[in-house]
């Protein structure tokens, strides 16, 4: 899509006026369309979008992404106000298990310890006993001192997780259907059509995938792996927003998608107009009950404590 420069200039110009009279921090998700992605203070994986979380001045924290990230947002800090960009963005993985299912399985296996991804909602994560992101899933579960984890919501993740460690995982059947759809044999021509370039693949695709890849990165660690890498292009397995913090990272090498539909809709739901609108009106203000906060910051403050 081709940007008219005035229309931005102006936008950019509108938000960061807003930005001033709220006194804001704009965090934005690595898989955020390039202008958001440009104009935040801090764009992020899921786990360094959470610690920069804990370290916020400012009144209000207004967060482009999918709700749980939100969320998190505001479990760590409910003094501040939190703002999702849009307020439809939600995210499928999570609002796969819902807290009847969560009890459900709990009593299934009640010797295991519930270990939830990050993308969860709030509820979720109180009644679990620490959290992990894609960037330190395997480091969180070798923490637990159970040996019996339930593992929720993404099975892709948890069975990546069970090939590192030798914990017992129980799987929970949730997936991210944007990872789950990059299919094995588009790897494989994907490979035939750019032989001897690495594959970078993300934790949340199919054990079918991970297993061709060279590496199983975190997005954040997908741009430092390229930052550090001698080589010159680069086959990459998770949702296309990526691409842009590559590009302008490593400006001399080439990337190529596994696929041409590594698209999330509901991170594509922010533009910059209706972030302007969210802000200007100080709309989707995202709040957690307290009894709720509490027993979930728990959960993320001992996964923070371990990374
Ligand atoms: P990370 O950026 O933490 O790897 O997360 C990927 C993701 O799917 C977030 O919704
Ligand atoms: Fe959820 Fe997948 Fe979109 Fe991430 S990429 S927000 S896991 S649907």
């Amino acid at each position: 899509m081709v940007i008219d420069m005035s229309d931005y200039n102006q936008l950019k110009g509108k938000i960061e006026e807003l930005k001033s009279e709220l006194n804001a921090i704009i965090v934005a998700h690595n898989y955020q369309r390039p202008e958001v992605q440009d104009i935040a203070d801090f764009v992020g994986d899921s786990l360094e979008l959470s610690q920069r979380c804990t370290q916020v001045d400012a009144e209000t924290i207004v967060f482009c992404g999918v709700r749980f990230m939100a969320e998190t947002a505001a479990i760590l800090n409910p003094e501040r106000t939190v703002l999702l960009s849009e307020g439809n963005a939600g995210c499928p993985l999570a609002d796969c298990i819902t807290i009847d299912k969560l009890t459900e399985w709990k009593q299934r296996y009640p010797q295991a310890s519930v270990v939830s991804y990050i993308n969860s909602s709030a509820e979720i994560k109180a009644e679990s006993y620490t959290c992990c992101t894609s960037a330190n899933s395997v480091k969180i579960v070798e923490s637990v001192p159970n040996n019996d984890i339930l593992f929720v919501p993404d099975q892709n993740l948890g069975h990546y997780v069970a090939t590192q460690t030798t914990k017992n995982i129980i799987l929970y059947p949730g997936f991210c259907y944007v990872h789950n759809r990059i299919k094995p044999e588009q790897v494989k021509l994907a490979r035939e059509l750019h032989p001897d370039v690495k594959l970078i693949v993300h934790p949340e695709c199919q054990p079918e995938v991970t297993e061709l890849a060279d590496v199983v990165l975190s997005t954040s660690q997908m741009l430092r792996y390229v930052q550090a890498s001698p080589d010159k292009s680069f086959i990459i397995g998770t949702e296309e927003g990526l691409l842009h913090r590559l590009h302008l990272d490593n400006p001399d090498k080439t990337f190529y998608l596994v696929s041409n539909d590594q698209i999330c809709i509901n991170m594509k739901r922010t533009t910059l107009e209706i972030l302007a609108q969210t802000m200007e009106f100080k709309q989707n203000i995202v709040t957690v009950p307290e009894s709720i906060r509490i027993k979930a910051k728990e959960a993320v403050d001992r996964m923070l404590s371990v990374t």
